[in-house]
């Protein structure tokens, strides 16, 4: 039986448009709760802009992330502006653009890349002081970009370049507050992107261009990715110049925010529940010994894989997966129409108490039965084809981070509940900042 999306009751004339977009999470958690278990699918009622429709159903988000060609991503924020990287691509530039992009990210190449990452957080914490105060947040946004730049870029990023990619990123969340005149108001009503908008995105595309000239110039340039998007294009797979600035672009931003979010988010949560932390401290010790951690270390990380995991479930950077419909469309009984903007609430599933049991707590025990490690109500990293494909990467850094940290320093992250600013990816509205000790 095919049915229309159910609307929830909101005020009238302007639906409940306007209270989503107040606090979009808030919202989310509360038709989750709500109508999650009964309806497939809510549809919320806009003023003027664009039917949204957001979903309910676990195994109705897998089968639309599973089908790219009647959903597909809308080109949100920062990618509203002409980039085509790997994010915003569609069709056969974006078929390209995986095939030589994912063996980059898989296989061979991740122990290389766990021993950067290794290396750049012992940078990280000889930089830290033996007792003090950090801005955990912008500490761990510096590491992650520089792990970026050795592993796919090919060679280390400046401070300077660190700290542009840094910034252009907080004018990005600014310029996207996810729902407001976005969601309220017809395309044409929109603003175009601001001036400081304009300028953040060009300061990108200076660091992009740096690392691609440096590439170009090299006699013999190191294993990369860009390394081997430039041998591509030789090889006949067609890359301009500015799909390969756009790329470069791409991966300065999707792995650099989302990663250092997820580790902070671990050190916050670690600090609220102190047995844990005791135990992921034991766990570091006793496999590292007082290494740093390499490839060989990963199979040790019990209790850390499991807090990372959790970390995810309950603060997923990305906290929201959106599509659009191309075409009307029956899928899972529910109708949708074309330029429907289809909602699937990561941050709202996989909190849902009627799966999890108690989805606000922080239990990385949960994590030990199996059920929950298949659980269609968790995909903090998306899924189907256009799944992240720097998962694995991400899921290394965040693991070998926390461990090696905690082996070195305690680390107390401060305040007690966390107030979000959901914008691109889930910000802490007040940063994190925190304070560190180094063990003797
Ligand atoms: C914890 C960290 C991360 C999280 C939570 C995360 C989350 C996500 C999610 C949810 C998607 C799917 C978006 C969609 O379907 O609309 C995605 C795609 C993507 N991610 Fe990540 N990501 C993380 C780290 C990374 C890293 C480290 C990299 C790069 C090395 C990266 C690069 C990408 C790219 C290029 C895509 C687009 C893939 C495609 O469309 O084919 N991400 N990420």
């Amino acid at each position: 039986m095919t049915r229309a999306p159910h609307t929830p009751p909101g005020p009238p004339v302007v639906g409940n448009v306007p209270r989503f977009a107040d606090d979009p999470l808030r919202f989310l958690v509360g038709v989750q709760e709500a109508y999650g278990g009964q309806y497939p699918v809510v549809r919320l009622e806009p003023a003027g802009g664009q039917r949204i429709v957001v979903v309910l159903d676990a195994a109705l988000v897998h089968e639309i992330l599973a089908d790219r060609e009647r959903f597909v991503r809308p080109r949100v924020g920062p990618e509203a502006s002409r980039r085509e990287g790997l994010l915003s691509s569609r069709g056969p530039l974006w078929e390209r653009q995986r095939s030589v992009i994912q063996p980059e990210l898989v296989g061979g190449q991740l122990a290389a890349y766990a021993d950067i990452a290794a290396r750049s957080v012992e940078e990280m914490l000889d930089r830290w002081p033996e007792n003090g105060e950090i801005d955990l947040v912008a500490e761990l946004s510096m590491l992650t970009m520089q792990v970026i730049a050795r592993s796919l870029l090919g060679r280390d990023a400046t401070r300077e370049q660190a700290r542009t990619v840094y910034e252009a990123l907080d004018t990005f969340a600014e310029e996207f507050e996810f729902g407001a005149d976005a969601l309220l108001l017809p395309d044409a009503l929109q603003s175009g992107p601001s001036a400081a908008f304009e300028r953040a995105d060009a300061d990108l595309e200076a660091v992009a261009r740096d690392f691609v000239d440096w590439h170009r110039e090299h006699e013999d340039p190191p294993d990369s990715m860009l390394t081997a998007l430039i041998e591509a294009e030789r090889d006949g797979v067609e890359l301009s110049e500015d799909e390969l600035i756009d790329q470069t672009v791409l991966f300065l931003t999707a792995g650099q925010e989302t990663t250092a979010l997820t580790i902070a988010y671990a050190f916050h949560h670690l600090s609220r529940s102190p047995d844990v932390r005791a135990g992921v401290t034991e766990e570091a010790t006793g496999v590292l010994d007082g290494a740093a951690p390499s490839w060989e270390h990963l199979s040790g990380f019990d209790l850390t894989e499991r807090v990372v995991r959790e970390t995810l479930r309950l603060t997923p950077a990305a906290w929201n997966v959106t599509r659009e419909v191309r075409g009307p469309t029956t899928l899972g009984g529910t109708r949708f129409e074309t330029d429907d903007l289809v909602l699937l609430p990561t941050y709202a599933h996989q909190r849902e108490d009627r799966v999890w049991g108690d989805g606000d707590a922080f239990r990385p025990a949960r994590w030990t039965d199996e059920v929950s490690r298949s659980h269609d109500s968790y995909f903090p990293f998306g899924s189907g084809p256009r799944v992240c494909i720097g998962r694995q990467v991400a899921l290394t850094e965040a693991q070998f981070t926390l461990a090696h940290t905690l082996q070195q320093y305690e680390v107390d992250v401060h305040g007690d509940e966390l107030a979000f600013e959901p914008a691109i990816t889930l910000r802490p509205a007040d940063g994190l900042r925190a304070t560190v000790t180094e063990r003797e």
